[in-house]
C-alpha cells in the first residue's frame, strides 16, 4: 500500500531551511510514503469577497489537499506563531463554510528554526487551528529542529547518524499514524470532497 502525502512548506524563501528539511525527510521516507508538494505561494490573500468565484490557485490548492492521503506541514516559526502565508493557506483550505478541505486528513506538523526553540510555539499554535479544522494530528513524536548546514546538506543529505535515526523514526511513526487513520475512516477523503 502506498500513501500519497501532500507536503506544505510554511516558508516562501528560496533559501528556506524548512525546504532543506523537507528534502531530508523525503530522502529518508519509508517506501510506502510518496510525497508531492502542495504550494502555498500562489494563493491570494484570503478575502471573503473572493469566495463568490474561487480563484484558480485556490481551487487547485483545495483539490490537492483533498486528493492527499495525509499531510506533512513543515514550517518556520514567525514571531512565536504561524507564518502569514501558511495561515493564509489554512484559511483558504477551510472555506467556503461547509467545504473544509482539511477535515479528516491525518496530519503531522514539524519545523526548523535557526534558534534553540525549534518552532515549538508555532507548532502549539498549529495544534489549535488544526483541532478546530477537525484534523487528526500526530501527537508523538514531536520534532523541534535546529537546521544547520553542517548537518543538513542543500540536497537533503543528512550528515549526522543521530539526526538521520530521529527523522527516520519520526517518519515511521507518521506512516503508522496515516495507516491507522485511513483504516478507521476509509472513505473520509471522498466524504470531504
Ligand atoms: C518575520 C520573522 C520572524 C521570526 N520569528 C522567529 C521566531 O519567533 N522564532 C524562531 O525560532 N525564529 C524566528 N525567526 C527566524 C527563523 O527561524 C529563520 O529566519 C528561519 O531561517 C526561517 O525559516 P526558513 O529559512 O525556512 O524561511 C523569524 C524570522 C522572520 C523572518
Amino acid at each position: 500500500m502506498t500513501y500519497r502525502i501532500g507536503y506544505l512548506i510554511g516558508s516562501l524563501s528560496s533559501t528556506s531551511i524548512n525546504r532543506r528539511l523537507s528534502k531530508a525527510l523525503i530522502k529518508l521516507a519509508p517506501a510506502e510514503l510518496e510525497f508531492f508538494e502542495i504550494g502555498i505561494g500562489e494563493l491570494p490573500l484570503y478575502n471573503t469577497d473572493l469566495e463568490a468565484k474561487l480563484p484558480a490557485p485556490v481551487v487547485a490548492f483545495k483539490q490537492a489537499i483533498e486528493s492527499a492521503d495525509g499531510l506533512l506541514i513543515i514550517s518556520p516559526e514567525y514571531n512565536r506563531s504561524i507564518p502569514g502565508p501558511l495561515k493564509n493557506a489554512l484559511d483558504w483550505g477551510s472555506r467556503p463554510w461547509g467545504q473544509n478541505s482539511f477535515a479528516g486528513k491525518p496530519t503531522a506538523v514539524l519545523g526548523a528554526s535557526i534558534g534553540a526553540i525549534g518552532t515549538a510555539v508555532m507548532q502549539s499554535a498549529m495544534r489549535t487551528v488544526l483541532g478546530f479544522l477537525d484534523v487528526p494530528q500526530l501527537g508523538q513524536p514531536e520534532a523541534y529542529l535546529t537546521v544547520s548546514p553542517e548537518v543538513y546538506g542543500e540536497d537533503g543529505t543528512v550528515h549526522s547518524e543521530d539526526t538521520k535515526a530521529f527523522l527516520s523514526s519520526y517518519l515511521g511513526a507518521f506512516s503508522d499514524f496515516v495507516t491507522r487513520n485511513l483504516a478507521d475512516t476509509p472513505n473520509r477523503g471522498e466524504q470531504a470532497a
